[in-house]
């Protein structure tokens, strides 16, 4: 058996023709399923649908063989232990320092001033401005960053960007790019060795499909 960790959602969306050009549909949809394992046409290939955050958890530890995740996600919970063979070019976008539209970032960050951030991202953006040598504080949030310069409880946020329509909408502007993030083909490396027979297949046609 072949297990596949994915998250519901924009991932599932933007895997499911890859897995189809590999000949692999699932007979359940998870938008409307509540069944968390999905089996497809494969007798011998299962889904599992868990958060985006736990996806390299579940290939870590072998639970699952092969897992989507975020670069984002990657970078951030640290992919180690993780064979990352394929860049899929999917759910693609940025990772941005943002401000308020009337924030001077640049000035704030020549002047040395102590700036609150926050963010999912903690660890990413701690290694970012430790980089450039910024002093921060760091907020750790689980959502809707864009509210935290809003309120008053951060001067600046580390989020995606994709479209920018988050931030306009915020009146919020980027002023810096961390990284592009894209979703990785992310394989257990004992499940590599013990299955490869069956898993360099799927490799090679998400490979193809991935172009
Ligand atoms: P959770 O719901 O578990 O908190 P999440 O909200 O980050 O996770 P998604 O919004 O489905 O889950 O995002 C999954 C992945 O898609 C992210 O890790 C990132 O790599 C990518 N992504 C997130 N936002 C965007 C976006 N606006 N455009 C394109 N890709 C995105
Ligand atoms: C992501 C991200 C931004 C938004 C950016 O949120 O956290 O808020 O997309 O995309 P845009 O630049 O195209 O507006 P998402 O839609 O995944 O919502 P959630 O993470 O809060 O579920």
């Amino acid at each position: 058996m072949i297990t596949i960790a994915l998250s519901k959602g924009r991932i599932y969306d933007e895997t499911a023709p890859l897995l189809k050009s590999a000949g692999i549909v699932a007979r359940d949809d998870p938008e409307r399923s509540r069944k968390l394992i999905l089996r497809t046409n494969r007798a011998d290939v299962r889904l599992l649908i868990v958060r985006a955050t736990d996806v390299p958890t579940y290939v870590q530890y072998g639970a699952a063989d092969l897992g989507v995740a975020g670069k984002d996600v990657l970078d951030e919970n640290g992919g180690q232990g993780l064979y990352q063979p394929l860049d899929l070019g999917i759910a693609r976008c940025r990772m941005v320092v943002a401000v308020p539209a009337g924030f001077d970032y640049r000035r704030a960050v020549r002047q040395g001033a102590r700036l609150r951030v926050a963010t999912k991202y903690v660890q990413t953006a701690r290694e970012h401005f430790a980089a450039k040598g910024v002093h921060v504080d760091l907020i750790k949030l689980y959502g809707s960053m864009e509210l935290a310069p809003l309120t008053g409880l951060a001067d600046a946020i580390v989020d995606l960007v994709d479209t920018g329509n988050t931030l306009r909408a915020n009146r919020l502007k980027a002023v810096e790019e961390i990284a592009p993030v894209s979703a990785r083909l992310i394989v257990n490396q004992a499940a590599l060795k013990v299955k490869r027979a069956a898993i360099q297949p799927l490799l090679e046609a998400f490979a193809r499909a991935a172009r």
